[in-house]
């Protein structure tokens, strides 16, 4: 018999308390599966990515490479898109 009067905390006990709470709840857990959940960050997640643009935008020029023109042709697939092109970011003053 353990000192603490018979409660051990082993792998197994704690994995079949687990199961058994589980199995004990298994309608709010069925439901918890089954119901579509939301992201409470993407927001704060995609605001993070327009804080990041807005940035860059701030603190560089975006240009061609010297004395090239920006491609302006595009790929049509699934959309009409930009072809991949080579940018110079300049520091702005
Ligand atoms: C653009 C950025 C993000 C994307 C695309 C994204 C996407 C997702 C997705 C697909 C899920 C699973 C939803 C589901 O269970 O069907 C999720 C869950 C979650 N996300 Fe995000 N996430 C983003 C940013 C963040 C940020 C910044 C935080 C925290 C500050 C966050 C916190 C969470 C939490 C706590 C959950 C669990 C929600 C739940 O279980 O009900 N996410 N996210």
């Amino acid at each position: 018999m353990p000192p603490d009067g018979g409660r051990r905390f082993t792998f197994d006990t704690v994995f079949y308390a687990g199961l058994k709470k589980l199995t004990e709840n298994y309608y709010l857990v069925e439901q918890l599966l089954k119901v579509k959940r939301n992201c409470p960050g993407e927001v704060i997640g995609m605001m993070e990515l327009l804080f990041y643009f807005v940035a860059i935008m701030q603190r560089f020029q975006i240009l061609p490479p010297k004395g090239k023109a920006p491609r302006l042709e595009g790929t049509l697939g699934l959309t009409y898109h930009a072809v991949p092109q080579e940018l110079r970011f300049v520091r702005r003053e």
